[in-house]
């Protein structure tokens, strides 16, 4: 039978993308006025000019044209240059495939492991974009709920494993969490290498909060544990470290055997990244570390300025995160988080991100983006303070619809 809509005659998978919950906060906040916006996983610094100069040359120099499908080899080059200084080991340029985007580095790792009828499984809350890159492809994203306990966010690897069946072909590990902040230690990374070179399963390996850690120079990664032809899809971006979200500029590692099927996938997707961009992107890896060193301190005073007023509140069930930029808390009281967001631009002026669009263990909490430069975030910080107040003072009741 002809389905009788528009929407009807589309492919199931497209259809089945859900709306994003925080795309709905921020409908709901859009020109409010004095509104801080600390929903979206940016900052809010304009890219630095040691960057754009590059780029801005590149384009006046008449760069132009199709380019390298893998990237240009000067920058696979700084890709090896940045990775030995980070890992302390060796690399070669065919291990990395320059993307347009961290995005569209997931969907083609995706489109290399998992389709119709596969499973990959994915530890929640998680960055829904990983879902629904999934969804799309045609595969089935199994979530395993983190729990949130008094030593933080744990993710029971007794629970993944476990999870993995006949159909699964992938473990999706995204450390540090968005939007957690849970960063898996080396142990357990090694554990899920191992248990996934004994099922042949691939791991895609979103690092790209790698370098935004509180408890140490940067977060363990599977490129400390891992041999160059294990199944491995590494995910990174140039958007968080280098202020650079509006580029669509990321890149993904892979082992050199694979590199010419990647490369057909981009090919017959985004046919390469512009080269100007990738100017910029070299000029971020080779010169970019103060830069970085600045963005850090930024996200390591806004982790105080909001862990600080939440712990304070006594009314919060949060942890203090260990790496990214997020902070995912619950208010007691407050178990409609999708509600809550709203109520805080009505009633608090600032736009934070509901917390079950992260997946099923998001239920109950929200986030706020701290990558930020001081300023907002302590106004906002300040806000959501009086907030708690005033609400305490009405003694607001478990659930009740009488919040202030
Ligand atoms: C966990 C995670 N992976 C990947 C990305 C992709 O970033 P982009 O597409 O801007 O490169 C993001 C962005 O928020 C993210 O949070």
């Amino acid at each position: 039978m002809m389905p009788d809509t528009l929407i009807g005659a589309l492919r199931r998978e497209a259809r089945e993308v859900p709306n994003s919950g925080i795309v709905e906060v921020m409908e709901y906040g859009r020109g409010r006025d004095g509104l801080i916006a600390l929903w979206a996983g940016e900052g809010d610094l304009p890219t630095p000019d040691f960057i754009c100069e590059p780029a801005i040359a590149s384009l006046r120099a008449g760069e132009t044209f199709y380019t390298h499908q893998g990237g240009i080899p000067e920058l696979r080059q700084a890709l090896v240059r940045y990775h030995r200084r980070l890992y302390d080991r060796p690399f070669s340029p065919d291990q990395f495939f320059v993307t347009g985007s961290g995005m569209q580095a997931i969907q083609i790792a995706v489109q290399l492991v998992a389709g119709s009828g596969d499973e990959v499984v994915v530890p929640t809350p998680a960055w829904p974009n990983i879902m629904a890159a999934l969804t799309v492809s045609g595969a089935r994203p199994v979530e395993i709920g983190m729990r949130l306990g008094n030593d933080g966010w744990r993710l029971d690897l007794d629970d993944v494993f476990a999870a993995c069946g006949p159909r699964t072909k992938a473990i999706f590990v995204n450390t540090p969490c968005n939007p957690t902040g849970w960063t898996a230690t080396t142990d357990e990374l090694s554990e899920i290498l191992r248990f996934a070179r004994e099922r042949g399963l691939w791991i895609i390996a979103d690092e790209v909060y790698a370098r935004f850690y509180y408890k140490g120079a940067r977060a363990p990664s599977f490129f400390d544990i891992a041999a160059d032809d294990d199944r491995i899809l590494y995910v990174n971006t140039f958007s968080k470290n280098w202020a650079m979200t509006g580029w669509r500029v990321g890149w993904m590692g892979a082992p050199p055997e694979i590199g010419n099927t990647i490369e057909n996938l981009i090919q017959n997707s985004t046919s390469g990244v512009p080269v100007f961009t990738q100017r910029g992107a070299i000029a971020a890896l080779d010169d970019g570390e103060p830069f970085m060193a600045e963005q850090l301190a930024r996200a390591r005073a806004g982790r105080e300025i909001f862990c600080s007023v939440l712990e304070k509140s006594g009314a919060a069930r949060f942890a203090w995160p260990e790496g990214a930029f997020y902070l995912f808390f619950g208010i007691d009281g407050e178990p409609d988080t999708a509600r809550l967001g709203l109520k805080l631009v009505d009633e608090a002026n600032i736009g934070l991100a509901p917390g079950p669009t992260f997946g099923a263990a998001g239920a109950g909490f929200m986030r706020i983006c701290f990558g930020r430069q001081r300023e907002g975030l302590e106004i906002a910080a300040e806000r959501l303070m009086r907030w708690l107040g005033r609400r305490a003072e009405k003694g607001v009741a478990e659930g009740s619809d009488a919040a202030p």
